[in-house]
């Protein structure tokens, strides 16, 4: 399995990651993005299905800070 967390303090909100994979992440109400697949509220917990991995994949590699994480193991954050 995969887990993805958005580090949000790099976070620039530039909107792609949103565009690219709008069923894993969503933005806050400052525009900055976050983990909202299965209600995982950014925590970085739910694990992400082996069909959305390019989507996951593409979100990362197309974040200009590097602010999305993908990680084997949960990564339990706050949110
Ligand atoms: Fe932020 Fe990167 Fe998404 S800057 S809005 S996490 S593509």
């Amino acid at each position: 399995a995969k887990y993805t967390w958005v580090e949000k303090d790099t976070c620039i909100a530039c909107g792609a990651c949103g565009a690219t994979a709008p069923d894993i992440y969503d933005y806050d109400d400052e525009g900055l993005a976050e983990v909202i697949f299965e209600n995982d509220g950014n925590r970085g917990v739910t694990a992400i299905p082996e069909d959305m991995f390019e989507d996951l994949q593409d979100a990362c590699d197309g974040c200009p800070t590097d602010s999305i994480k993908i990680a084997d193991s949960p990564f339990n954050k706050e949110g």
